[in-house]
């Protein structure tokens, strides 16, 4: 018997399609799914590329285990509430990010951001080595390197994976379609 694949979409307000991923994206999401290519997989491009809706898309493939989404800032923020109320509480979400089957860290956009920032990005990409983890910015690698003074550490870990560039692929404003 062929067991039917169920999935509820992941949707946080934003329509999306795997039909209408770019082309560059697909690849290497299927590359990093199928272990040819490795983990973390970083979606570099200018805005409205069709980044978010790509991960958005990789969330719904996910038909096991936790599914996570969430900003930059997001992540950043709940950490230092956590910090803030209970240290139980951080290591419950450290354990919840790191457990997770897909993580999708969404607009790693600042080039100023907060010590906390860079600190909690920092962290999750060493919890979750050689595991589903997506990172999507419109920064390219070199801006993130050039990011006051971590910014080469986040570069090299998100380099150790695969990274989808602008240079590497020419892709258009789809909002403006
Ligand atoms: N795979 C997709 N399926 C459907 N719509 C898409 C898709 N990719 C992009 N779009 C359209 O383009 C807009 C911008 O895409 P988005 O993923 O938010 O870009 P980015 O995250 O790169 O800024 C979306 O709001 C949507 O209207
Ligand atoms: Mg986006």
């Amino acid at each position: 018997m062929i067991e039917e694949k169920v999935t509820i979409p992941f949707t946080n307000g934003i329509p999306h399609d795997w039909s209408r991923v770019p082309a560059a994206m697909k690849a290497a999401i299927t590359g990093c799914r199928s272990g040819a290519l490795p983990w973390p997989l970083t979606l570099s491009g200018p805005v409205g590329c069709g980044k978010t809706c790509a991960a958005l898309c990789m969330l719904d493939d996910v038909i096991t285990g936790t599914r996570i989404f969430r900003t930059v800032t997001d992540l950043s923020d709940k950490l230092h509430h956590a910090k803030m109320t209970d240290v139980g509480e951080v290591l419950g979400m450290w354990d919840y990010l790191t457990g997770a089957e897909l993580v999708v860290l969404d607009d790693m956009g600042s080039r100023k951001p907060s010590e906390m920032v860079v600190e909690a990005v920092l962290s999750l990409l060493d919890r979750r080595i050689g595991r589903a983890t997506v990172i999507t910015t419109n920064l390219t690698m070199a801006e993130i390197s050039k990011v006051d003074m971590y910014g080469d550490r986040i570069a090299s870990r998100l380099s150790a994976g695969t990274v989808v560039m602008p240079s590497l692929a020419k892709l258009p404003d789809m909002r403006r379609r």
